[in-house]
């Protein structure tokens, strides 16, 4: 029987990349997205494109309930992925724009993998695969809501695979550095829509920061083709002993090995300076 995995946020980057690489391997993919053209386009090539806006609950719900009409209630796979990240130092960010970094990154997701889970109990097996970040290892300036969204999956997707423990339903984390994608062309339309950046006492920093957003600056050394987060997707989803987390880019690596060796005032000492220099 054909393996069916659903992938959210795959209109561009990694979860378009992932949705063609799986598809490719065999699976039968249901691939989400939010516009129009981009389901049109998804559905021309082979793809299963379904609707899903994590900021819209009914969605979901109707995401969900259209894969398992289509699979006879199955699915073997979820790869939680679409996201985006708000820049903005915390205290230039309002209650509402936090609430709804959290609406997307966190809740949404939340929503989602648990519509999914008793598919996976039913089927009696079943892999969940949450992509974090290196911003969800370490924290950074400039990037508190993201830094939080990506740290309350990290907590969330810890606390899911201790529970399922047993289930048959295996729980990963991909947890990648820099990736090239339209990531940083979304985040800049974040922060320049919702950040006062003229009037902020952080008005300097924000000015490199855009440079650095728009692609003025030189391009990372480290920055990985989202290929590299499909590499880990295969293992995640096909490896008999998958991981519980998989780590994408050297910074990444690197980041994972401080946090853990370093004191906390000597890793600040590195996470300020890789702040400003990323
Ligand atoms: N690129 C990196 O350097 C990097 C590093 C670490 C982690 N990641 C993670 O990788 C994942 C994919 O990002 P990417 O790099 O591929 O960026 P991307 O090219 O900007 O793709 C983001 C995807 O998320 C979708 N999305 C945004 N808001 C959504 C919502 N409310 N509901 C459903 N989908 C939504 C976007 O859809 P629309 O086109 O409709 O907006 C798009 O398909 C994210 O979870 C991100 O945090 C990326």
């Amino acid at each position: 029987m054909e393996r069916t995995l659903l992938i959210t946020g795959c209109s561009s980057g990694i979860g378009e990349t992932c949705a063609f690489g799986m598809k490719a391997r065999g699976w039968r993919v249901f691939a989400t997205a939010r516009r129009e053209e981009d389901l049109e386009r998804l559905s021309a090539a082979g793809l299963e494109a379904v609707y899903l806006d994590y900021d819209e609950p009914e969605s979901v719900e109707a995401c969900v309930s259209q894969v398992a009409a289509a699979t006879h209630g199955r699915l073997d796979a979820l790869f939680n992925n679409g996201a985006y990240g708000q820049p903005g130092a915390l205290e230039d960010l309002t209650r509402d724009v936090l609430r709804r970094q959290f609406e997307t990154n966190v809740f949404g997701w939340h929503d989602l993998t648990r519509q999914v889970i008793p598919l996976m109990r039913a089927q009696g097996h079943g892999r969940i695969v949450q992509n974090s970040s290196v911003l969800g290892l370490v924290a950074m300036k400039w990037r508190g809501a993201y830094n939080a969204s990506k740290f309350a999956i990290e907590g969330l997707t810890d606390t899911l695979r201790l529970e399922l423990r047993g289930s048959g339903i295996h729980v990963s984390l991909i947890e990648p550095g820099p990736v090239y994608s339209k990531f940083m062309e979304t985040a800049l339309k974040h922060f320049e829509e919702n950040i006062d950046i003229e009037h902020s006492p952080y008005r300097e920093q924000y000015l490199a920061r855009r440079r650095k957003l728009s692609g003025e600056s030189r391009p990372s050394p480290f920055k990985l083709p989202p290929e590299a987060v499909l590499k880990k997707l295969v293992h995640a989803l096909e490896s008999p002993r998958p991981k519980p987390r998989y780590f994408v880019t050297l910074p990444t690596h690197i980041m994972a090995v401080l946090r853990r060796v370093l004191p906390t005032r000597a890793l600040d000492i590195i996470l300020d300076k890789a702040s400003d220099s990323n």
